[in-house]
């Protein structure tokens, strides 16, 4: 399935999608990686592995909506059938949900449903939780959440600084994500409601 990829910055999360989709026998092409901020470190990889980029500006845009249209026709344009979310820090409008709905996934750096939103580490940290991860979910409007895909957990050391945590965590999600995107872009798994089902059998 054709995949477009969506970022806001370094876009590590992007490159093992697209290092995993190098495998020919991958059920995800990488066909556009597109960010909202046209110094995003990310677009430099993409563009070395000979992928399409495209900026799309939030700043050039006067509405939310009309930022949301924009990225929608550049996914078009792309012929994007599946999109994956990786770092991407803008919070998109019921109507550009709906219109992906359960055709787009995001990663987030918690077991959610434990610390949606932002600072997931220095919050668990002081917390003093002992296990905390990652989460693959499908995007429903609402931030953070939606029907999960696949789960990380790491344990939390008690030396951790939300730096040393975040890389562990970080590790996980480069696990995770090829997986979870495999899992959706071959249709191994699909999305029914809220529920998650597997489509073949003996899964
Ligand atoms: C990751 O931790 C991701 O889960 C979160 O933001 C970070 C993005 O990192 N939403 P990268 O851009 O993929 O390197």
């Amino acid at each position: 399935r054709k995949t477009g990829i969506l970022i806001s910055g370094r876009g590590s999360n992007m490159q093992a999608l697209v290092k995993a989709a190098r495998d020919p026998a991958y059920p995800a092409e990488i066909v556009v990686v597109v960010s909202n901020r046209p110094s995003a470190a990310g677009l430099a990889f993409a563009q070395a592995e000979g992928i399409a980029t495209e900026v799309v500006d939030h700043k050039a845009h006067a509405s939310r909506e009309a930022f949301d249209d924009a990225l929608d026709a550049a996914l078009k344009r792309h012929g994007v059938e599946l999109v994956a979310c990786a770092g991407f820090m803008r919070i998109m409008t019921e109507g550009f949900v709906g219109r992906w709905r359960d055709r787009m996934i995001n990663i987030h750096p918690s077991l959610l449903p434990a610390y949606k939103g932002l600072h997931t580490h220095e919050r668990a940290l002081a917390d003093k939780i002992t296990r905390h991860g990652c989460s693959v979910h499908f995007v429903r409007s609402d931030v953070d959440d939606g029907p999960l895909i696949a789960q990380a957990s790491v344990p939390v050391l008690r030396a951790d600084t939300p730096e040393t945590l975040a890389a562990r965590v970080l590790d996980a999600e480069h696990k995770i994500y090829p997986r979870a995107l495999a899992l959706v872009a071959s249709g191994a798994i699909r999305v029914d409601g809220e529920k998650l089902t597997p489509a073949k059998s003996g899964l």
